[in-house]
């Protein structure tokens, strides 16, 4: 398999107060999951793939919500903040079987969920803008946080499993894949993501729109999906 081309060098360069808040804000959060997960890539992914699932369907309801007042056309973001969703969830689907998350970090998971859906709720009521810029910034980290993976595991620290059932039929990945072609896969869904939020920031103030990367193909989600896992 071909490995899907991400380029790392992109990052958005904090323009204005907002931006600068956006940033300041996700490198701190940098900061506290260093800290918490060190070198822990496994666990790292999957309490940090329960955050990533939010903003998507926050935003997803409040453009909804926005939408129906105003009786207007979402120019498909809706439908776009929606699939972002999906695909964390999965990443997060796929993640949990690579590394089961322990009873403290599961709390954690609780707490932080209600945090962030509020603040991020709060947030983009406030300045849609600055929300989609936090999740570009997020998205950034996520790209380096997943490259840093791909390197522990080519180092040999972490061991590179034969891929989950469930990420082999969500990326149609080939049967003898590993976690190894995961992670280049979830690494091209990140920095799809972070072009589109990044995207989505410049939109709403009437700033150049800049190239999205590609998102790696994905499978429809069926009812009975978690049968097929
Ligand atoms: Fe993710
Ligand atoms: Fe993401």
């Amino acid at each position: 398999m071909t490995a899907p081309f991400v380029d790392l060098s992109i990052h958005h360069q904090p323009k204005g107060f907002g931006d600068r808040v956006a940033y300041g804000f996700v490198k701190l959060l940098r900061f506290c999951a260093d800290t918490f997960f060190a070198e822990r890539y496994g666990h790292r992914a999957v309490v940090l793939e329960t955050v990533a699932a939010v903003p998507g369907m926050v935003g997803a309801t409040l453009n909804h919500l926005k939408c129906l007042r105003r009786m207007e056309n979402d120019k498909g973001w809706i439908k776009t903040l929606m699939d972002e969703a999906e695909n964390e969830r999965m990443h997060l689907m796929t993640f949990i079987e690579v590394c089961k998350p322990t009873l403290f970090e599961r709390f954690v998971i609780v707490a932080v969920q209600w945090v962030f859906y509020l603040f991020f709720f709060g947030l983009y009521l406030i300045s849609p803008k600055t929300a989609h810029r936090v999740v570009g910034y997020f998205e950034e980290e996520a790209v380096i946080s997943y490259t840093h993976y791909l390197a522990e595991i080519d180092e040999g620290r972490s061991e590179n499993v034969p891929a989950p059932e469930i990420a082999k039929q969500y990326w149609g990945l080939p049967e003898d894949s590993t976690l190894r072609d995961v992670v280049l896969v979830v690494r091209a869904d990140e920095a799809h993501h972070r072009d589109v939020n990044h995207g989505f920031a410049n939109e709403l103030i009437g700033a150049p729109v800049t190239d999205v990367a590609p998102c790696p193909p994905h499978a429809e989600l069926q009812p009975n999906w978690k049968a097929a896992a």
